[in-house]
């Protein structure tokens, strides 16, 4: 499976915000990772579905994958939203769906990706009942918040045995890791088993200019295969 790059944009340049997520997808990232988040299930309030359908053209125009994480209480209520605004993968957390099997297929029948995640401090097992009805099952690696947390280190052995989880399945659904991902860093996690990167500070912040980080990840990702 090839790795994607998803530059989460909680770390873009708010005020030009299309031009730098343009500058990324010209540079050769394949997702773009929207971080919702409502005040009530973390503490931040970030974007809605308003930004999304503002990103839809231009992520469109590069065939690009507008990857929505729903940092959200009650994602069940928030689904039709975004799927108008343009959403490919909508992916929602095991804490905060009391009925996940049932909002996953909720999110599949409205036509968008589906996808299940978990935080660090919720055992990987809590995914085995919906493996087999998932599109991607997203790893945070670093506590919900905001941008530019380290990397826990412990996520390394939760990826291999997420991996082991859905191979053990015969899932073809990607693993993403979000959190703290880095240059220094991607090999292992890549290693480990994650096929998606979720990074922001490391995309849009840093020395680097956004083509430089982007083109960064990508030599380190051809570099471990
Ligand atoms: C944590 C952050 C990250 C964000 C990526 O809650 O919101 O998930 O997507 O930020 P970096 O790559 O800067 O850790
Ligand atoms: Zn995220």
């Amino acid at each position: 499976m090839s790795v994607k790059i998803a530059p989460s944009i909680l770390a873009a340049d708010f005020s030009c915000l299309g031009a730098d997520v343009e500058r990324a997808l010209v540079a050769g990232a394949e997702f773009v990772h929207v971080d919702v988040m409502d005040g009530h299930f973390v503490p931040e309030i970030s974007i809605g579905p308003a930004v999304v359908a503002a990103l839809r053209p231009v992520v469109s125009k590069y065939g690009g994958v507008i990857d929505v994480h729903l940092r959200v209480e009650k994602p069940e209520e928030r689904l039709g939203g975004f799927c108008e605004a343009g959403a490919d993968i909508l992916t929602i957390h095991v804490e905060a769906c009391l009925e996940l099997r049932r909002t996953l297929r909720e999110i599949r029948a409205l036509g968008m990706a589906c996808g299940v995640t978990l935080n660090p401090g919720t055992a990987v097992e809590k995914l085995e009942p919906v493996l087999r009805e998932i599109d991607l099952a997203l790893l945070m690696s670093v506590n919900p918040g905001l941008g530019g947390q380290e990397f826990i280190p412990e996520s390394i052995e939760r990826i291999k045995c997420l991996r082991k989880m859905l191979d053990g399945v015969g899932s073809e659904a990607h693993l993403e890791v979000d959190g703290g991902v880095k240059t220094g860093n991607a090999g292992e996690i890549v290693a480990a088993g994650a096929d998606v990167l979720v990074a922001g500070s490391a995309i849009f912040g840093g020395q680097k200019s956004i083509e430089g980080n982007v083109n960064a990840f990508r030599k380190t990702i051809q570099d471990c295969h």
